[in-house]
């Protein structure tokens, strides 16, 4: 259901009704800040040259599952309520976001996101490149406007981190050994970083202590880390209906996940071989047979495993917290990802 989250209500499976139920408990205190956010991204739409406004307006009206968002509003919810310099915050934080996957789409030659063609299936990769750039430009604009140059600072480095990131991971494609040494560290770098800046931006900007936010820092780049491992088995597992995007990206561009790279790992001579013969001369019929040596090493549960792992080490973070609504929400988020990540096996 993370896997869209947004859509689960024209999901038929009762387990989908129950995520529903339960990832709207979560969001639902901050429903009044989350509806702030999705307005102001789509006023965004307008500071754009008005022959931009189009593909703003398509990228920006569509939300995605808000879980950046979310995060500033929990972990605001941590020292007392969100207010309009959290909103600002999280318009930032999913600007840049928005930008990423824009770019992302080009990479991976993605014809769907959030249920929508990507803005490179509707106007072409150079469009993608060039509005991508306008949509970071724009969040960084929007970050300078604080009394303190402290919040354009964190969000021009973490924007540094993600897209170094994404340059990591495409030199390590088909390099099974690169990957495997740097997976982690490539994932916290691309997908962890942006929600650790939200934990620590809403605590930045709520006067939290240092130790406070390093402890929101952590529970950020742990969630940020096992939702890239979720994410990464739902390109492989999951259904795109489901997820309302392209999947199976990552073996058609070569990008080695967690349960590619144990089966690498686990795998003979022979299978080994074979493994990295199927990848580095990839076809779309190719999948059946990853599938099959991804089954024969027992690949799944192992990396649920890790999810959990990263997700016991986030919840260990909070309890640096004060008791509050919003360190109960940071908690919850957590489990629910560990609830998701158990349906993703009866998909
Ligand atoms: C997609 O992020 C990219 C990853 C980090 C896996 P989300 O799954 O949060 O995408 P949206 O915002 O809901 O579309
Ligand atoms: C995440 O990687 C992309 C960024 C963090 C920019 P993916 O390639 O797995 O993201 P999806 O699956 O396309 O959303
Ligand atoms: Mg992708
Ligand atoms: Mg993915």
């Amino acid at each position: 259901m993370l896997a869209a989250a947004s859509k689960v209500v024209n999901s038929r499976s009762e387990h989908a009704s129950d995520s529903a139920r339960s990832w709207k408990k979560i969001v639902e205190p901050a429903e009044p800040f989350l509806h702030a956010v999705t307005q102001q991204l789509i006023r965004q739409a307008h500071e754009f040259d008005p022959q931009i406004v189009p593909y703003a307006e398509h990228a920006l009206n569509a939300s995605g599952k808000n879980l950046r968002p979310t995060l500033v509003a929990l972990a605001a919810g941590c020292f007392g309520k969100p207010d309009e310099s959290h909103v600002k915050a999280a318009v930032i934080i999913e600007m840049v976001h928005l930008a990423t996957l824009v770019h992302d789409d080009v990479l991976d030659e993605a014809a769907i996101r959030r249920s929508n063609p990507t803005v490179a299936a509707k106007w072409g990769n150079e469009i993608a490149v060039l509005f991508g750039d306008c949509l970071f430009a724009q969040a960084l604009k929007l970050a300078a406007s604080y009394p303190t140059t402290e919040v354009c600072r964190a969000v021009s480095l973490a924007t540094n981190t993600v897209v170094s990131g994404e340059i990591l991971q495409t030199q390590q494609r088909r390099n099974f050994t690169a990957a495997r040494r740097d997976y982690f560290r490539v994932i916290g770098m691309k997908t962890g970083e942006l929600f650790t800046l939200s934990c620590d931006l809403a605590a930045f900007l709520s006067g939290a202590t240092e130790a406070q936010r390093s402890a929101l820092r952590e529970y950020g780049a742990a969630v940020g880390t096992a939702y890239q491992v979720y994410d990464d088995c739902v390109d492989l597992f999951g259904s795109e209906a489901e997820a309302g995007k392209s999947l199976g990206t990552d073996l058609a561009k070569g990008k080695l996940t967690w349960p590619v790279l144990l089966a690498w790992e686990k795998a003979d001579a022979k299978d080994r071989a074979e493994l990295e013969g199927l990848i580095q001369n990839w076809q779309p019929e190719n999948f059946a047979g990853v599938n099959a040596l991804l089954a024969k090493y027992g690949t799944f549960e192992p990396s649920v495993e890790v999810i959990n792992r990263f997700l016991e080490q986030a919840q260990l973070a909070l309890r640096a917290l004060p008791e509050s609504a919003g360190r109960s929400g940071l908690s919850e988020l957590a489990d629910f990802l560990a609830q998701q990540t158990g349906a993703l096996a009866v998909q």
